[in-house]
């Protein structure tokens, strides 16, 4: 077993087991079939909806429970609609922020802003009006501190608008073409739900303590923004962009495994086959992005995949969402540091969804640890230590 110690007064610990296979919640909204390489939301395979169903209708699915009819489909849009402008006071916060501030810190705090500035809209029992509330203000948080940051004055959501044609409208203040919006709608529903994995854990964790929808949804924003989650599409560009032509791709990634670095956008904790969501994000970046980058992205995956095999046998590594989420958000015109960002837009009605799931059916969240330090330790006076 394989240890890390941190100091000679540290106590060797045994490898962590990151709760592997640990089932820490029931859920009748995803479930990641790693073996297969199979993703279901609320019985539906992922590819039963990509490319069919709308990011709305997908909402309304993991919300509600059913895909709408079109009269409720309706009626849901206008609600989202009715929710996407931001509180001015919320403006002013995100002014207050560096240009510089990484647009992941501000989403987290325009949404901590949102809870306090409308604490009264925003109490402590969750339900679903408040998740449609929240989750629709993602894309004007994240547009507006956008456009700030560059010097230009927030645009205000238009009327008519889906979330994709929205959150896009809102950022570059011009009305968005479908080459862009379309593909951007398929990210969405591709990502608004997964399983148990890192920040819905978080949210479902903060929501068993019968804290507010706004704390739980805070808190998964940070834990997606880690490159291990969510933050590794831009880690995936910034690779290709460092790789640069394809005669560099095998010197480039045998440097980084030599030296003990990770590959962007390569494993995952469940899937032991390919990630269905990368097998469609390909088929889109073939489609969507310029040709020689997608040629790059091709030829880096391929040789990254048999470099894998090699030097890690047994671990069973393959493209997981994130390498082709970088090609499909940078076709979709969205710089890299926006791309973590735009899969928290996504994932807001996954983890609203999960926090009214566990709220319906709660116990405080409370695991135990494994204690390996002494018991038996005597006190002595600060002098004689
Ligand atoms: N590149 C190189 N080696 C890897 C990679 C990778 N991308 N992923 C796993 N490994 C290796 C590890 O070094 C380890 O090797 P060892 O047995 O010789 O020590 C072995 O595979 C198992 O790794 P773990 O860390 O135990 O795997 P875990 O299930 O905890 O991690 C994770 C999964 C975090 C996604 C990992 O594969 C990784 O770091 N990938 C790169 C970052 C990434 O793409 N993140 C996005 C994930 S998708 C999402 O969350 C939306």
């Amino acid at each position: 077993m394989s240890t890390a110690t941190a100091s000679p007064n540290e106590i060797t610990l045994p490898k962590p087991e990151g709760l592997e296979g640990v089932v820490a919640a029931s859920t009748a909204l995803s479930h990641v079939f790693g073996e297969e390489g199979r993703l279901v939301y609320r019985g539906y395979d992922i590819h039963e909806l990509a490319g069919k169903a709308s990011f709305e209708e997908v909402a309304h699915l993991l919300w509600i429970g059913h895909l709408p009819t079109k009269a409720e489909l309706a009626a849901f849009q206008s609600k989202l609609e009715a929710n996407r402008e931001l509180p001015p006071a919320v403006i002013d916060v995100l002014r207050l922020l560096p240009d510089d501030a990484a647009p992941m810190d501000a989403l987290r705090t325009g949404l901590s802003a949102l809870g306090a500035i409308d604490s009264e809209h925003f109490d402590e029992t969750p339900d679903l009006d408040e998740a449609i509330a929240v989750a629709a203000r993602f894309p004007g948080i994240l547009a507006a501190f956008f456009r700030l940051r560059s010097g230009e004055q927030p645009v205000k959501p238009k009327a008519g608008h889906n979330t994709a044609q929205s959150y896009l409208y809102q950022l570059f203040g011009k009305e968005p073409e479908a080459r862009h919006w379309k593909p951007l709608d398929t990210y969405l529903v591709l990502l608004a739900d997964h399983g148990m994995n890192a920040s819905t854990f978080t949210a479902r964790v903060i929501a068993s303590t019968q804290s507010d929808l706004i704390s739980a949804l805070t808190g998964a924003v940070g834990a997606l923004k880690g490159p291990l989650h969510g933050g590794a599409p831009s880690k995936v560009l910034d690779m290709l962009h460092a790789i640069g032509d394809a005669d560099n791709v095998e010197k480039w990634l045998s440097n980084a495994l030599d030296n003990g670095e990770r590959l962007m956008g390569f494993g995952h904790r469940v899937y032991k086959a390919e990630d269905p969501r990368a097998e469609i994000l390909r088929e889109m970046a073939e489609t969507a992005s310029d040709p020689a980058f997608f040629k790059l992205s091709k030829l880096t995956e391929d040789k990254a995949l048999q470099m894998l095999n090699e030097r890690k046998p047994g671990r069973r590594l393959y493209t997981n969402v994130e390498f082709y989420s970088a090609a499909v958000l940078a076709a979709v015109g969205l710089p890299g540091d926006m791309f973590t960002p735009t899969f928290a837009v996504s994932r807001s009605v996954g983890w609203s969804a999960h926090v009214l799931e566990q709220v319906r059916n709660n116990r405080l969240i409370r695991p135990q640890s494994q204690f390996v330090g002494p018991t038996d330790k005597k006190f002595s006076a600060i002098e004689s230590r």
